[in-house]
């Protein structure tokens, strides 16, 4: 059974069917990127996994349970968390802080009374391991708003890891990104990912960053699946280079 299951997933806005009867599966372990040209349905698909948006039709099973109905919050305690396209971080508080809040924000005590020193500890001890697996330690105390866009980008990831989640889901994680910061980015983030614990979702349009870190790739366009697959199955998808890929494969 995979960790993750989309059966059918749709969304209309209006007239646009900006998810088109999604079905995919991501095993636990898994690597997945989600590819496609801009306005595909990548983060419609993000926002219908973490019920930012309804879900028009179809199913969203995790760890062998709907979700499809559940609030953002019922879906984060359960153990997926995510980073956004745009950038979303507190950017007046510390690096330090804005992963704490993060980790606090999960927290299955957060609202008790009496439970605030412990949360606090418990939360601050994963905001810090978490910038510490994404080598920000070093800039931990400084404001977010004045790291530079690469660290400001590791920062959400870190955000998202100190809620300790089951399945990751990254935005276009290189987004914005100069190509010495994407190269830096991209080296710290297969670092994360290489022993293979985590789970992850995968939005990016550089198909190097891609290529680089992803075990499959499943190919949106206007909404639906054309292609899913490994790497290399992806890259040989006449259809694909024919959507996407253009002279690149
Ligand atoms: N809240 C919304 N209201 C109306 N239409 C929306 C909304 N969100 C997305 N859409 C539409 O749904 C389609 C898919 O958009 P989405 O943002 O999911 O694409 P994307 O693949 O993430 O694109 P990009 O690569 O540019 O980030 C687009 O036509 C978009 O205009
Ligand atoms: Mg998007």
């Amino acid at each position: 059974m995979a960790l993750l299951e989309l059966d059918g997933l749709t969304r209309r806005f209006g007239g646009i069917i900006a998810v088109d009867r999604v079905t995919m599966r991501v095993a636990a372990g898994e690597v997945r990127a989600v590819i496609g040209p801009n306005g595909a349905g990548k983060s419609t698909l993000f926002n219908l996994i973490t019920g930012v948006v309804p879900v028009t039709d179809g199913s969203v099973r995790f760890d062998d349970e709907r979700l499809t109905g559940l609030s953002p919050y019922g879906i984060c305690q359960r153990g997926i968390s995510r980073t956004f396209q745009i950038t979303a971080l507190f950017p007046e508080m510390t690096a330090r802080e804005n992963a704490r809040l993060a980790a606090q924000a999960r927290h299955a005590r957060r609202w008790q009374p009496y439970g605030g020193g412990t949360v606090f500890g418990d939360a601050g001890r994963r905001g810090d391991a978490a910038l510490e697996r994404l080598g920000l330690t070093h800039v931990a105390s400084r404001q977010a708003g004045l790291l530079s866009h690469g660290d400001q980008r590791l920062l959400e990831v870190a955000m998202a890891l100190a809620q300790q989640p089951r399945l990751l889901l990254l935005d276009e994680p290189t987004q914005g990104l100069s190509v010495e910061e994407t190269a830096q980015a991209v080296e710290t983030l297969a670092g994360l990912l290489s022993d293979g614990a985590m789970t992850v979702l995968l939005v990016e349009h550089d198909m190097e960053v891609v290529f680089r870190l992803a075990h499959m790739i499943t190919v949106l366009h206007r909404g639906a699946v054309i292609a899913d697959g490994s790497p290399d199955e992806v890259k040989a998808d006449h259809e694909v280079q024919q959507a996407y890929l253009g002279g690149l494969a």
